[in-house]
């Protein structure tokens, strides 16, 4: 059965189901990166305020659209409130910085990153104590929060607004007051959230999953610090054997699993060749059978990588949106 390529959004824009995540990538080589992007045919572009890259990456857009404002529509940007900017008061300048270093009329959409938030310091995304610790504000009221961000869509500069890191019972309070139109989190084969993707999939919000290949680099990162064990999802018995049969690459199969299951992704690359291999993932499908098998990979939470505990203490905030 084919699956959809685009989410259709509220207002009938298309959220293309892979797009090209920008997390922990350096300047030049973003730039030279989201060119193959462009060249292998992504559209939708994913970055954040905390990942300091915005202006490499409106860089590369804008060269790619010049003088082409029908370039402008094909192309579907997200960038992200950082946890800093957590409050109501902050938004309309930490959103109108990103606006600027991205160089952009209008993002497609602006996301609230984290649930929890840190101190307003300007000039530091991440503030630290003396001791490491997170500087972390506990006062956070997710949804003033919420409804400072949806006023960011009176403005035209921003056509769609969602969330990111959060739980199903804070989707669902921020769903009261206005639905998200998505619902950006970590999802692959070792960390499926069976129970959160039906729970968005009854209430009609698309699920972008971050993370897809397993992100080796902050696996390897977290390994060294805690000691734990990361298994590399590309060399799981089920996904090699799947890649085998269909004559495509473990990363292809990864992809089109979390795809299968309705959940859009947006893998990070900064090779020309697996860039381009990880948008080739329309023409093979899946069996019944090797769904099953990969499905059965799921760790639960034990899977979960990106648990945020390199940001000590942000643990103990009131909206830590995981469960130990
Ligand atoms: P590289 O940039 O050298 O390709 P995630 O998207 O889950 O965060 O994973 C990103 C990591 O996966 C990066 O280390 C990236 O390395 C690697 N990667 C991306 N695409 C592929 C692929 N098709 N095959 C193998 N590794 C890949």
């Amino acid at each position: 059965m084919p699956i959809k390529q685009y989410f259709e959004l509220d207002n009938g824009d298309r959220m293309p189901m892979v797009g090209f995540g920008t997390w922990q990538a350096s300047d030049s080589v973003l730039e030279k990166a989201v060119e193959s992007a462009l060249a292998a045919g992504y559209r939708h572009f994913d970055t954040a305020r905390a990942y300091e890259n915005e202006a490499a990456l409106g860089r590369a857009l804008r060269r790619w659209i010049g003088d082409d404002s029908h370039r402008r529509k094909e192309l579907f940007v997200v960038t992200k409130l950082p946890p800093g900017g957590n409050r109501p008061e902050l938004v309309q300048e930490y959103f109108d910085a990103s606006l600027k270093d991205l160089g952009l009329d209008y993002v497609d959409m602006y996301l609230i990153h984290t649930p929890f938030a840190f101190e307003h310091v300007p000039g530091d995304l991440h503030p630290k104590n003396p001791d490491g610790s997170m500087r972390v504000d506990n006062s956070t009221d997710l949804l003033a929060l919420w409804k400072a961000v949806l006023k960011l869509k009176e403005t035209g500069r921003v056509r769609h607004v969602g969330v990111s890191n959060m739980n199903v019972e804070q989707v669902s309070r921020l769903s009261a007051v206005s639905v998200p139109a998505a619902l950006q989190v970590e999802v692959h084969a070792l960390c499926q959230q069976p129970a959160l993707v039906a729970a968005m999939a009854a209430r009609g919000i698309p699920v972008v999953a971050y993370s897809p290949l397993g992100s080796k680099a902050l696996a390897d990162m977290l390994a060294e610090k805690t000691g734990r064990e990361y298994p590399d999802l590309l060399q799981l018995p089920p996904v090699t054997r799947a890649a085998a049969a269909h004559a495509r690459s473990p990363a292809q199969v990864l992809l089109r699993h979390t795809l299968q299951r309705g959940v859009a992704v947006i893998p990070k690359s900064t090779d020309p060749g697996r860039i381009k291999q990880n948008i080739s993932v329309w023409d093979f499908e899946l069996s019944e059978s090797e769904m099953s098998e990969l499905s059965a990979l799921d760790r639960g939470e034990q899977g979960r990588i990106c648990d945020f505990s390199f940001f000590i203490n942000v643990d103990k905030h009131p909206e830590f949106p995981f469960k130990k």
